[in-house]
């Protein structure tokens, strides 16, 4: 694991910002799994000013996002779809054809994760699966306890999860039990993965993902089981681990390091 502390949430997220626009320029048609969460906006409004500003293209770019809350249209304003077009698609030079996202709404969500995992597998994988991490160590929405060889499919919220969410939606009724998440598996099978963690909040989830045993209590410990997994933490974030000492070592700034 590349494990990359930056000083504070502005620059973890550039470092982001710079790691996505690097892959882009290099692949103009890589294929980008996203992730979404409030973490992820700051990171989108760099990626939209870098499409504005510098020339970064995402017209010949592939997404697939992690996931969506099941029975929730398209159309809804607490869907995933809708945070994916506010927050980046709207504003980018994207093929809204070439994003994809499972539908919440499908009249059978196992067939629709089924078909979801087919598409990923059709265009010949992801190139780079951006993440976020829940403050139980979930990555998508696969919960504590999740099979570090699952698929996509449906996964019952946290009470945690839940109530973390309820914000972004009218009432406790109202707010989402279930989603549809790629899997653990799909999303080691990624080419490489690049998570990012902003905040003290996640300072626990964080240190058991890297420093913690690999196990599906922390399902974002599994990035630990990946070749290429970066990690890019402010200094909140990182503030539970132990070994910094060494990955500041090796990655001064939260830079390359000297081999790579
Ligand atoms: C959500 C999403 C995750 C996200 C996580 C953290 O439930 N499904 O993909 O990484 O929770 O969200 P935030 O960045 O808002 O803390």
């Amino acid at each position: 694991m590349k494990v990359l502390i930056l000083e504070d949430e502005g620059a973890a997220t550039a470092r982001v910002a710079g790691i996505v626009a690097r892959s882009v320029r290099a692949n103009p048609a890589a294929v980008l799994g996203l992730a979404t969460g409030g973490t992820m906006l700051p990171l989108y409004r760099l990626l939209r000013d870098m499409h504005r500003d510098e020339g970064v293209s995402f017209a010949q770019v592939t997404t697939f996002n992690l996931d969506e809350y099941v029975g929730l249209a398209p159309e809804h304003p607490g869907s995933y779809h809708s945070y994916m077009r506010e927050a980046l698609f709207d504003h980018i030079d994207i093929d809204l054809a070439r994003t994809h996202l499972p539908r919440g709404d499908a009249p059978d969500p196992t067939a629709e994760a089924d078909a979801y995992e087919a598409l990923i597998a059709g265009v010949g994988g992801i190139d780079l699966q951006l993440l976020g991490i829940g403050r139980n160590g979930h990555i998508g929405f696969n919960e504590p306890t999740s099979s570090l060889g699952s698929a996509t499919r449906i996964k019952t919220l946290t009470t945690e999860t839940r109530a973390a969410n309820r914000q972004y939606f009218a009432d406790d009724e109202t707010t989402p039990r279930y989603a549809l998440t790629m899997g653990i598996g799909t999303i080691l099978a990624a080419r490489s993965c690049l998570l990012l963690a902003t905040g003290a909040a996640k300072a626990d989830a964080v240190a058991r993902a890297i420093e913690g045993p690999v196990s599906a209590a922390c399902p974002a410990s599994a990035l630990q089981m990946h070749a290429r997994a970066t990690l890019v933490l402010d200094r909140a974030a990182a503030s539970d681990l132990k070994l910094t000492d060494y990955y500041e070592h090796v990655h001064p700034g939260g830079g390359e390091s000297e081999f790579d």
